[in-house]
């Protein structure tokens, strides 16, 4: 069954805990926590000072997604401040290895980001190293954007690779994703999907989580 994990770029920050304990309660999988850095996207998030406060108080897998310039430089304040995954963008990093050696080195699952125009071909030979890619559904930077259908065609192509290769990542989306797009994502082979606007608008977000993991 897909797991769901809710971006927390679209809480309430005012109540941030009572926001975390709400998916918690609400069968989320995994927090995914968007930085950004102002450089590599236009926007500026958060950075591992707040991970560390709020990683010991939930459960769920701190799933971490640099979208920042410089991927290596951060990495290891990540990992100390509760990291379990840490994506990269593809499109940031100078050397997919070293930066993945870095993640592993310490003690965090690696991930690596495809950005909508991003060809897969990219990370081909990395591909037996990670324990996700992340196809990104949006240009990165901003919550509440629309899905872009196109990218489910990487989707397919990744887990086709996946299958004749014997390979065990998972594939994430992320980006646009709603309760009218969740059946066709799924059906497209993804194994986690991101949800941070719609999440955090749902009037149920139990009921939510639901309909993004079954028809
Ligand atoms: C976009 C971020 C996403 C975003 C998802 O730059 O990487 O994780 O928060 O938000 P929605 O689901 O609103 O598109
Ligand atoms: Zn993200």
């Amino acid at each position: 069954m897909v797991k769901v994990a809710p971006s927390i770029l679209s809480a309430d920050f005012s109540n941030l805990g009572s926001e975390l304990k709400s998916m918690a309660d609400a069968g989320a999988d995994y927090l995914h926590y968007d930085v950004m850095d102002g450089h590599f996207v236009p926007n500026i998030s958060y950075g591992p000072v707040v991970l560390e406060s709020i990683a010991p108080g939930t459960r769920l897998v701190k799933d971490v997604h640099l979208m920042i310039t410089d991927p290596d430089k951060y990495i290891p304040a990540f990992a100390r401040a509760g990291a379990d995954i840490i994506s990269f963008q593809a499109e940031a990093s100078r050397d997919y290895g070293k930066s993945i050696a870095l993640i592993k080195k310490h003690g965090v699952m690696p991930a690596i980001v495809l950005n909508p125009d991003t060809r897969p071909e990219l990370i081909l030979p990395v591909l037996h190293t990670v324990k996700m890619v992340l196809v990104m559904s949006v240009y990165p930077g901003f919550g509440g954007q629309s899905f872009i259908k196109e990218v489910l065609n990487k989707v397919t192509a990744l887990k086709k690779y996946r299958e004749s290769h014997n390979l065990d990542f998972a594939i994430e989306i992320d980006g646009g994703v709603n309760t009218q797009n969740a059946a066709e994502i799924r059906a497209a082979g993804v194994d986690v999907i991101v949800a941070g606007s719609a999440f955090f608008k749902a009037d149920n977000r139990a009921q939510f989580i639901n309909s993004l993991k079954h028809d």
